[in-house]
């Protein structure tokens, strides 16, 4: 997309402002930037000459286009030296009526025809527009840190926000070469929300005893593809950020389930437990800030001779067996005569499973069926499963090699658990419109970089199955958390993707 050159309007040069100064200088604009600390817009200046100033030292820009950049950035000491701007973007203070204030000051100084956009993370966009006189040229424009890098904008159209404010918008982040997604004003917009099930779920299952934060993290990393599991990244923001996130999302969607926090976090919080930033948060990291390695797990040899029962409606049964086989098990033709039963449910608990299957809980184990077989194995344990039976599969699951995760019983393993969850909390954003699905599935990728948009993933793992682990969660905890969207009964009623067919690519 061509854009026409503009005079953009950064307040606030602090992290954000002074990453948006850099994005649209470099896309050609020019750029006024004004901050209320005296000097600080010419220091943000500066900062951004060094960023860019570094890309002629590795080639990637010449001198003179580095110097035609420089004269387009200018620092402003005060609001009035913001006329000209076609948008102005505020990046200041996270405070309601700072803002307001902001935005009534801006709207007396610019044309009328100006565009103003917050990059606030959680204020109501409609709270700020609704202090201005032109409100329908008011809207979000939500961008992450940093800037530069994270190369996905959100357009928030507030409810009195008009079509050509969000073109605007949208034209000027395309046209630096970013991804804009639309999004209605609704908490956490589109990717804060759909966000929040990797961290309500992953607590969840942390707080129910079933597996250790470290255990969570590994096998969403290892097996399902996270670059970084729930833990790992509550400790890169610091849990003191990312509490009060949780508590504003779920109050903000007036206490819906599916966002409720964990009652794990406030003394957690209490304690200085942060995370990276204190030294110490659901991992310890040494003075370079480097995560502690955990402890290697006891590894227990599989004896040979065991007599093991796969089930045979068992997701890998096929592959179960040859691993069986090759460690040296006997495989057993009846459940409930073996050493070990081996079972895959989805959704179903370990002990639910055995009984449901007749055979003896003290001898079963499931293993999760979701998680490829080649890259991390979770095995489950029933309520009643013996030492003996436990050191068996846990020898045979590692036999090859493959690394073991041992959680207790659960309905849905831990990577069944998640992605139940991200899928479910996805449809309901496409159920009630908060973004297109094209721009949902672009924006999760790029904003939350996990390794796919979640409907496409649900439409992976299938979306009929998604609803059987849900509905198996739902039944064993009686949550209303896991209740099904709309979204995802009718259409696996139907058999149609999740993903709509206009935004399938
Ligand atoms: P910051 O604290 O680094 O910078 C804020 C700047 O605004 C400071 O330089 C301050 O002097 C200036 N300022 C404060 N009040 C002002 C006023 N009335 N007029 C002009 N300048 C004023 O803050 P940061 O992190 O850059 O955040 C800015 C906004 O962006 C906030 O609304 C925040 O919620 C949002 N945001 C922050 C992200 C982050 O990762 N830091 C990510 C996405 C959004």
């Amino acid at each position: 997309m061509t854009t026409p050159l503009l005079t953009i309007g950064v307040v606030g040069a602090g992290t954000m402002g002074r990453g948006i100064v850099q994005l649209f200088a470099q896309a050609g604009h020019r750029v006024h930037c004004f901050d209320a600390l005296p000097g600080a817009s010419a220091k943000a200046i500066d900062h951004v000459a060094g960023m860019i100033g570094r890309g002629v030292e590795k080639g990637r820009i010449t001198a003179e286009q580095f110097a035609r950049i420089q004269e387009r950035m200018h620092a402003c000491e005060e609001v009035g030296q913001l006329r000209d701007c076609d948008v102005v973007v505020e990046a200041i203070v996270e405070d309601l009526e700072v803002k307001r204030k902001l935005f009534r000051e801006l709207e007396a100084v610019v044309g009328e025809n100006t565009v103003l956009a917050s990059n606030t993370s959680s204020l109501t966009v409609a709270d700020i527009a609704a202090a201005c006189a032109r409100p329908q040229q008011v809207a979000g424009l939500h961008f992450f840190n940093p800037v530069p890098l994270m190369k996905v904008a959100e357009v928030i159209a507030a409810v009195r926000t008009s079509q050509q404010t969000v073109e605007t918008l949208k034209a000027i982040t395309e046209g630096a070469g970013h991804r804009a997604v639309v999004t209605a004003d609704q908490p956490g917009f589109l990717i804060n929300h759909a966000g929040r099930g990797l961290y309500t779920e992953g607590l969840r299952i942390v707080e129910e005893q079933v597996a250790s934060p470290s255990d969570v993290d590994d096998v969403l990393r290892e097996a399902m593809g996270f670059r970084m599991g729930p833990f790992e990244l509550l400790d890169l923001t610091g849990l003191d950020v990312s509490s009060k996130v949780m508590a504003s999302i779920y109050e903000q969607f007036q206490q819906e389930p599916r966002f409720r926090p964990s009652s794990l976090v406030a003394p957690r919080v209490a304690a200085g437990l942060f995370g990276r930033k204190s030294g110490e948060g659901w991992y310890r990291y040494d003075a370079d800030g480097k995560k502690a390695t955990a402890p290697e797990r006891v590894k227990t040899e599989f004896r040979a001779g065991i007599a093991v029962w796969i089930d045979p409606q068992a997701t890998g049964a096929a592959a179960l067996r040859e691993l069986a086989v090759d460690a040296g098990a006997r495989i057993a033709a009846d459940g409930s005569g073996a050493d070990l039963a081996i079972m895959q449910p989805w959704g179903h608990d370990a002990t639910s499973s055995a009984l449901q299957l007749g055979l003896d809980a003290a001898r079963c184990v499931a293993l999760d069926p979701m998680t490829p077989l080649s890259l991390r194995r979770t095995v489950m344990l029933t309520a009643s499963t013996k030492p003996a039976a436990r050191d068996a599969a846990v020898g045979l699951f590692g036999s090859d090699g493959v690394p073991v995760t041992l959680i207790n019983d659960s309905a849905g393993f831990i990577a069944q658990r998640v992605m139940a969850t991200i899928v479910n909390i996805a449809c309901n954003i496409a159920q009630r419109g908060i973004a297109s699905v094209a721009d949902l599935e672009d924006a999760v990728p790029l904003g939350l970089g996990y390794p796919r948009g979640p409907l496409a993933w649900g439409d992976q793992i299938g979306g009929s199955r998604i609803l059987d682990i849900l509905r198996a969660q739902q039944e064993a905890t009686g949550d209303p958390r896991y209740r099904p969207s709309p979204w995802l009964v009718r259409r696996a009623a139907l058999g149609l993707p999740l993903v709509t067919p206009e935004a399938a690519r």
